[in-house]
């Protein structure tokens, strides 16, 4: 079966962020196949498992953003699955993200009931309904390994968009 690092891995050898942050590391196995792709990268977990590369802070995920203020190219989200969390760390990272800035989200539709368990994807999923009613966001939600994987853009972000809006404020000018 695929392993969602691997699509991870493969947006960001195309999408070449110079910013990524990944938000819970556990062993590394996404961070590590991410990180060539990456010109700056910055982890976050509350446990310190010797992750090697980028910056790493040893840190909730809310203390960060706290002191966090780089703009963000492309976010992997999967630390704390449980709702409340997951929209937490989408709003922080929306935040700073770049115009054209992609989000990732884990857990969001797992493969089976017995993966809702806060062990596993908690309740992440619930964050897909309120993505597409939302006005803000662009989402799709792919089957990918057993949990699951969502990728987030801004809407009206777009680069024609950007460049309609300077035309057209140049000719209104
Ligand atoms: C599913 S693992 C991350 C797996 C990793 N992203 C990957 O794909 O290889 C979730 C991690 O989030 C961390 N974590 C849980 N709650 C957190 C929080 N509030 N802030 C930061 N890290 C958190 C856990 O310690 C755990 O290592």
């Amino acid at each position: 079966m695929i392993h969602h690092s691997e699509i991870i891995a493969d947006l960001a050898r195309v999408y070449r962020p110079k910013v990524y942050v990944e938000l819970g590391l556990y062993t590394g196995e996404n961070w590590y196949k991410v990180l060539p792709y990456a010109d700056k990268s910055f982890g976050v977990d509350i446990v310190d498992r010797s992750i090697q590369g980028g910056k790493i802070y040893i840190e909730t995920t809310d203390k960060f953003f706290q002191h966090f203020d780089q703009e963000i190219n492309m976010a992997f989200i999967d630390a704390d699955h449980c709702f409340e969390s997951v929209l937490k760390d989408l709003k922080s990272v929306s935040k700073l993200l770049h115009p054209q800035g992609v989000i990732i989200l884990h857990d969001t539709d797992p493969e089976s009931d017995h993966l809702f368990d806060k062990g596993y994807c908690g309740d992440a999923y619930r964050i897909v309904a309120l993505l597409q009613d939302s006005e803000e966001y662009n989402s799709i939600t792919m089957p990918v390994a057993e949990a699951g994987l969502t990728i987030i853009t801004k809407k009206n972000n777009t680069r024609v968009y950007h460049r309609e809006n300077n035309e057209s404020t140049r000719l209104a000018g």
